[in-house]
């Protein structure tokens, strides 16, 4: 199993280091345009190899994309990270441009590959790898619910003054600070719904800290998150490698799905070795389909500068 990780940042380098510690993968390549940078990463991560107890090659490369070639599964991470107080909607002028080049660049050396998709706006991003790869809509897969769904964990264990492992949530919606949809009426804790615990204010609070979840993280370091969403798509990466059939909430392309159209949006999938699988459909509350259509308003909106 070979996988590709395009951007050698902070996103990219724990991405790699967390693919690398699950062992599964025989190879990671981490590419990245600055010279030596992703061949430093990958010769320091090579180095925790016999420390931490894994056999997967990492090996760096400065932007040679014959390097990749036959990739089972790529993930792009390049682009610019934002800045307090920005939004990631702000960072499409430069972004769209480097993932359009960098995914028509990797679908050349593997063009039979899945493509996990982190740059930001990242649901913009996925559908505009659709629009430049032109590869079947299961080979592309945007991650952030994966991530948004682990901050909703975070918080609702913190509320609930309970481990993480007796937690379990979902969000869905747009990877925005508005265009998320954290699905509080269907948390539980071992079961039973997180209302049997939690004031409905408290749930208010949890659900809207979930929302600015990265931009709570990007005030305090100054620059986005990396451990979260690296583990986030390792997470994804394993869940196909390992044709794993576990559900994550995950932008696709929807073609009438929650009644939604020509769009990539956060959405439950099950991830398996060709990708997205399925797409689950939930039954949905009215508020919470009102909160859905506002959510892809906002992609919509996005998408819509792609082109200008
Ligand atoms: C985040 O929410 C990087 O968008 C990512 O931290």
């Amino acid at each position: 199993m070979k996988i590709t990780v395009v951007g050698a940042g902070a996103v990219g380098a724990s991405c790699a280091e967390y693919i690398a510690i699950k062992d599964f993968a025989s190879e990671v390549v981490l590419l990245d345009i600055k010279e030596g940078y992703a061949e430093g990463k990958a010769m320091d991560l090579m180095q925790t190899a016999s420390l931490n107890g894994f056999d997967t090659k990492i090996i760096g490369s400065t932007n040679d994309y014959s390097k990749t070639a036959n990739s089972d599964i790529v993930v792009i991470t390049s682009g610019i990270p934002r800045k307090p107080g920005m939004t990631r909607e702000e960072l499409i002028g430069i972004n769209a441009g480097i993932v359009k080049s960098v995914s028509s660049s990797l679908i050349k050396y593997s063009p039979n590959t899945i493509i996990i998709v982190v740059s930001n706006p990242m649901d913009t991003m996925t559908y505009l790898v659709h629009k430049t790869t032109g590869l079947p809509k299961h080979r592309i897969i945007g991650m952030g619910g994966a991530l948004d769904s682990a901050r909703f964990k975070y918080r609702l264990a913190e509320a609930l003054g309970a481990p993480i492992s007796d937690v379990d949530g979902m969000v869905i919606g747009g990877h925005s600070d508005k265009g998320m949809v954290p699905l509080t009426r269907l948390a539980t804790r071992n079961s039973v719904p997180v209302s049997a615990f939690l004031s409905e204010d408290r749930i208010t609070q949890v659900k809207e800290d979930t929302k600015v979840g990265g931009a709570t993280l990007t005030k305090l370091l100054g620059t986005s998150a990396w451990y979260a969403p690296g583990a986030a798509v390792s997470g994804l990466v394993q869940a196909i490698a390992c044709d794993q059939k576990k559900m994550f909430a995950c932008s696709t392309l929807l073609e009438g799905e929650y009644g939604l159209n020509d769009l990539c949006i956060g959405v439950p999938v099950i991830l398996g070795r060709n990708g997205i699988e399925s797409i689950v459909e939930l039954d949905l509350n009215q508020a919470e389909k009102d909160h859905m259509v506002q959510s892809a308003e906002g992609v919509k909106k996005t998408n819509g500068l792609l082109s200008s």
